[in-house]
């Protein structure tokens, strides 16, 4: 029974439920659900024929516990049990089986769980001291059965990413009365509807219990893009893997689902190889910034578990100079003094391109590597940007810069590392330049055989999407003039002192960037990219309709030269989140924004209060009370 003010008050709250990313159709009615403090929910699969698990667990299969005072806390009590037991969030453990059973069973309990402990107040979306909760005298409705029906069931072996990751994204959600049911075809489709589910309760603000508007409602939802990426520089300043499973969660909260850790650079080599122990003991910032193995682990498990695929990047052979720390004799033009002559920044330092000592060392680096990260993601990104010419002339095993000459070594290189990653059963990701500039031939998508198409990441400009595409590759957008998260933010080098170059050092022919540094200290790749900027980059710009279907999806980027576990939350939120929606819901205009605004300012304020992610705000608190501010 709903009360009177309640009713009138709908007629003014144009977008009852304000879903982050905006799901594919939405329809709501005018109710009310409470969420039952005894709410039960049963995992179905086969069509329903088999109960994969129920909802409180079975509590003969758990450990024993003490005294609880609620239904809904004993049920939640056994839950943080088997959590502990578990040991899911355990970095230093031993190493855990997970099943796609596991992940789901975490997933209801962790959604359910974050229902009944909202404590988001939507007070911001709605006029200054106008009534906009449900009236706590009328009669409740309760919701208290969620049902999750699933057409097929998970299978029982061990978890496989590539069945897991590539599974039919879509699901339906309906809600009636006092029963919520999620109809998926798969596990990956199971944990999206959870998302969009726990975005439906708020927390009343003078009584107790959890409520929903916009009751009967049904959703129905699917992706546009498969790759819903985020990339993540971990090379230049220093990060800890708590870093990496904080965004991983709030990547799940937009339906983003790949995270691409730029694991090494030039500058630090953080993470551990045990069979080259000296690369990160020798190449990391400081010995307690080393990443072991079972750090990466822990976070490709706890990515999996949210949906997200969790990938590495050991950029070669530009990049490379950290190697040197360990194995100074496979580094050409290591820190040179003129960098700008053999490097995009400082310092210096690539791979020498025609040493049998350099292929026995990717060869030990990936082997290691690779069979360790193929548990939890079919993909490895082999990097291949920036290649500097220069560098090779000061390569005692080549000594030439001309492309001609080199370019036959690189593609020997590259087929090197795209054959150990093939050998694991990898789909390999690749710079742009490798294609585009070097014109290497690349395992292609012509076999259509998934597994063994090489996807190329574009950077340098969208024009590029085109060029790739019509080489027959499938692509990963990304262009640094929009979705470049560390633009803006200003120059990260000095003038030097005299105003000259350092004596002897012919930097300036080079076009080097010193002698340019000038008031105000802008970066290459200003201004600032805000959320609205990102949120209207148009990634099909230019695209013929015969080339689309061969765009696997996108990332935005986060370099940090001037960033690490400090601010990294405020350069990436809310805007990664402008980014989910492009890639979740499709190419958004301009028209879209105000919409956007109010339903990204909900997002935030949920996100903030919910889960602490540090984040500017949207907007005005009061433009988001009146609706939007317009010009
Ligand atoms: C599941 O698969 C069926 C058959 O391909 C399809 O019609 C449906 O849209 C898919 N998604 C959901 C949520 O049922
Ligand atoms: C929901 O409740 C209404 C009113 O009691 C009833 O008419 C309707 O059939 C119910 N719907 C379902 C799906 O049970
Ligand atoms: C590469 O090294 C081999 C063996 O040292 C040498 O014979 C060959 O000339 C080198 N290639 C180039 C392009 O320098
Ligand atoms: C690659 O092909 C383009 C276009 O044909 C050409 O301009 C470029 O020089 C080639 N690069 C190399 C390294 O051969
Ligand atoms: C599309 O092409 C036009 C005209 O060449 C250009 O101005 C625009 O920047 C292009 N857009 C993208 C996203 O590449
Ligand atoms: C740049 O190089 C030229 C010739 O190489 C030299 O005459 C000039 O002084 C240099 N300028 C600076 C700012 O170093």
């Amino acid at each position: 029974m709903l009360s009177h003010t309640y009713v009138a008050l709908l007629t003014y709250i144009t977008n009852v439920m304000a879903l982050w990313p905006q799901p594919a159709e939405v329809s709501t009615g005018s109710g009310v659900l409470w969420l039952d403090p005894a709410l039960t929910a049963t995992f179905r699969c086969n069509g329903g024929d088999v109960v994969l698990f129920d909802y409180p667990p079975d509590l003969g299969k758990l450990p024993v516990l003490g005294f609880v005072n609620s239904a809904y806390q004993f049920a939640q009590t056994v839950w943080d049990e088997f959590q502990a037991f578990a040991g899911n969030h355990d970095f230093h453990g031993s190493k855990k089986a997970i099943t796609e059973t596991s992940i789901a069973q975490a997933a209801v309990h962790e959604t359910i769980k974050s229902m009944h402990n909202t404590n988001f107040v939507p007070w911001k979306l709605h006029k200054r001291h106008s009534p906009f909760e449900p009236d706590v005298m009328a009669q409740r409705h309760y919701l208290s059965s969620l049902q999750i029906q699933q057409s097929h069931c998970p299978d029982v072996g061990a978890f496989d990413p590539l069945a897991f990751f590539a599974g039919d994204e879509s699901y339906e959600i309906m809600i009636d009365n006092a029963t919520a049911t999620i109809q998926t075809n798969s596990t990956i489709g199971a944990l999206w509807a959870l998302q969009t589910f726990q975005q439906f309760f708020y927390a009343h603000s003078t009584h107790s219990g959890s409520y929903m508007l916009g009751t009967p409602a049904r959703i129905v939802d699917r992706p546009k893009w498969r790759h819903r990426g985020l990339s993540v520089d971990i090379a230049r300043n220093p990060f800890r893997p708590s870093d990496l499973t904080r965004t991983i969660d709030a990547m799940a909260r937009t339906k983003m689902n790949r995270l691409h850790i730029h694991a090494t650079d030039s500058q630090s080599w953080p993470l551990e190889i045990p069979s080259l122990p000296d690369l990160a003991t020798k190449g990391a910032y400081q010995p307690h910034l080393v990443w072991s193995a079972d750090s990466l682990e822990a976070i490709q498990i706890h990515g999996a578990s949210r949906g997200v695929s969790v990938f590495v990047e050991i950029d070669m052979p530009g990049h490379t100079a950290s190697v040197a720390n360990a194995y100074p004799d496979l580094i050409a033009a290591y820190n040179r003094l003129d960098w700008s002559t053999f490097a995009a920044e400082p310092l210096s330092g690539q791979l020498k391109l025609n040493s049998t000592a350099v292929l026995t060392f990717v060869t030990t680096l990936l082997e290691d590597l690779l069979p360790r990260t193929r548990p939890y993601t079919s993909l490895y990104h082999i990097g291949g940007d920036e290649v500097n010419l220069a560098a090779y002339l000061l390569d005692e095993t080549v000594a030439s810069d001309e492309p001609q000459v080199l370019r036959p070594l690189l593609q020997k290189f590259i087929d090197h590392v795209i054959g150990i990653a093939l050998q694991h059963g990898f789909q390999p990701v690749v710079w742009e330049e490798m294609l585009l500039d070097w014109n290497l031939t690349l395992p292609s998508v012509t076999n259509d055989n998934r597994k063994v198409s090489t996807l190329v990441q574009v950077w340098r400009n969208s024009e590029r999407i085109k060029d790739v595409l019509k080489k027959g590759h499938r692509v990963i957008f990304g262009d640094y003039h929009h979705w470049y998260l560390d633009c803006g933010f200003g120059v990260f080098l000095e003038p030097y002192p005299s105003g000259k170059s350092p004596v002897g050092v012919p930097y300036n022919t080079s076009g080097g960037y010193p002698s340019k540094l000038k008031k105000p200290y802008l970066d290459y790749c200003n201004p600032f990219h805000n959320w609205r900027h990102i949120y209207t980059y148009d990634p099909l710009a230019n695209i013929s309709a015969d080339l689309i279907d061969n765009i696997e999806g996108g990332e935005v980027l986060m370099w940090s030269e001037q960033t690490d576990s400090i601010d990294l939350d405020f350069k990436l939120w809310p805007r990664v989140a402008a980014a989910a929606e492009v890639l979740w819901t499709g190419v958004r205009h301009e028209t879209m924004l105000e919409d956007a605004s109010r339903r990204l300012g909900e997002w935030r304020e949920r996100e903030v209060t919910d889960h602490h992610t540090a984040m500017s705000p949207v907007h005005m608190t009061w433009c988001l009370m009146e609706g939007g501010c317009n010009l």
